[in-house]
């Protein structure tokens, strides 16, 4: 089967599809490779490691009209224009997007969005939710500590002692759990807080403390559970008790970053205004929420501001500021997915009883309808 790997058009997405690592896989299951040139470029994989592994090399056109095409991000119009209808498609397409679910339908593309597969062992090596938030995670603690005018770790020296960084992670799912070890290796001091009480340990095996927010009903308890081990909004009252114990603990420290997502919601707000105003100066807030509305209202997306003295951060893709990494691991997750849809004869297959395949399973051109 031909497989096209194009450039990402996306300002700032610096992610490939696919590494010279899985192409050399692909060629050896008899596909051919069609690498758009430049592809890999802002991942460290030059045109030539590619060629090396056996792609052939060439323009946006060749790799968007091939019948499979692996992507980071979901095509634009112009991308979508250059498709064959038939073709299948296969990336982080954002399930929730209802128009480009419609615009891809209507285009007669078979699309996959990996982010829609269930939080399953089965699933787990295609997860790219995983993949990238674990890089984020990581990211965030670097970009925090590069904006923060102090150091991180607890130092002794000879012109006297420098007190180690308070760190705060609200969220503590695959981005905050990094964040932690992240933050824990450079030396701060780290309290952590999440919905789900499953988490504690976690932290507390990490070097965090656990900042609990006592259920008081048995709604809050079962709501707080989650659902396929994604959280759910929690009740007014439990977010009132919860901004509280943030705001006490936010102002005492240096870094907080915020990763708190409820799929398919608008993130919950975590880190009010009336924190922010008393954090002390020079404070560093990393939304990792901020390209969905953001835990904190004045983060901007995409920017750093600052605001009351604190400087808020709001990167929406900072698994893109390790595009090498983050390409190689998603590059790995759409290796793996592939295994679900091609035949031992190398062709595209579809099989709806798969529940990974059906979760995943966008549009198809058969009914170009919407599937859930
Ligand atoms: P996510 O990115 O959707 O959310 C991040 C974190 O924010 C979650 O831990 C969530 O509980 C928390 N959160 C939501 N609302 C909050 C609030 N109001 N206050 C504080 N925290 C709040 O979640 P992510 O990181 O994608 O994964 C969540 C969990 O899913 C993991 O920790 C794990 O238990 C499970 N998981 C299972 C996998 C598998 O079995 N294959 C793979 C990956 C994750």
């Amino acid at each position: 089967m031909q497989i096209g790997i194009p450039t990402e058009t996306r300002a700032g997405e610096a992610r490939v599809a696919a590494t010279p690592e899985t192409v050399k896989k692909y060629v050896a299951q008899g596909h051919k490779i069609v690498v758009q040139a430049g592809a890999g470029l802002r991942a460290s994989q030059p045109d030539g490691a590619y060629e090396a592994a056996g792609a052939t090399i060439g323009t946006a056109a060749d790799a968007l009209a091939a019948p499979l095409v692996l992507k980071v991000r979901a095509p634009d119009t112009d991308e979508l224009a250059q498709m064959k209808p038939g073709a299948v498609l296969v990336g982080m397409l954002n399930p929730f997007d209802t128009e480009n679910n419609a615009r891809m339908s209507a285009a007669g593309i078979t699309a996959f969005a990996l982010e829609a597969a269930p939080r399953t062992t089965r699933a787990q090596s295609m997860d790219v939710l995983s993949s990238q938030a674990n890089i984020a995670g990581y990211k965030a603690v670097l970009v925090a500590a590069h904006h923060y005018q102090r150091f991180m770790p607890m130092l002794m020296t000879a012109a006297g002692t420098v007190k180690a960084a308070r760190v705060l992670i609200l969220g503590a799912g695959v981005a905050g759990l990094q964040a932690i070890a992240t933050a824990k290796r450079l030396g701060a001091v780290i309290e952590a807080s999440d919905v789900r009480p499953a988490v504690k340990e976690q932290i507390e095996s990490l070097g965090g403390k656990f900042l609990d927010v006592p259920f008081v009903t048995d709604e809050e308890r079962e709501i707080a559970q989650g659902v396929g081990g994604y959280a759910r909004p929690m009740p007014p009252d439990w977010m009132k008790r919860q901004a509280e114990l943030v705001h006490q603990r936010a102002i005492q420290a240096d870094i907080v970053i915020t990763t708190a997502l409820i799929p398919g919601r608008k993130a919950p707000v975590l880190l009010h205004e009336a924190t922010v105003q008393q954090m002390k100066p020079g404070s560093v807030v990393v939304d990792l929420a901020a390209a969905q509305g953001g835990n904190c209202p004045l983060t901007v997306a995409d920017e750093v501001v600052e605001r009351h003295g604190v400087i808020l951060i709001g990167h929406t893709n900072l698994a893109s500021m390790v595009a090498a990494d983050a390409s190689a691991l998603y590059a790995r997750n759409v290796l793996d997915f592939l295994k679900l849809v091609i035949d031992k004869e190398g062709q595209f297959t579809l099989n709806l009883e798969d529940d990974i395949v059906a979760a995943c399973l966008m549009t198809r051109r058969e009914q170009a309808a919407l599937a859930g």
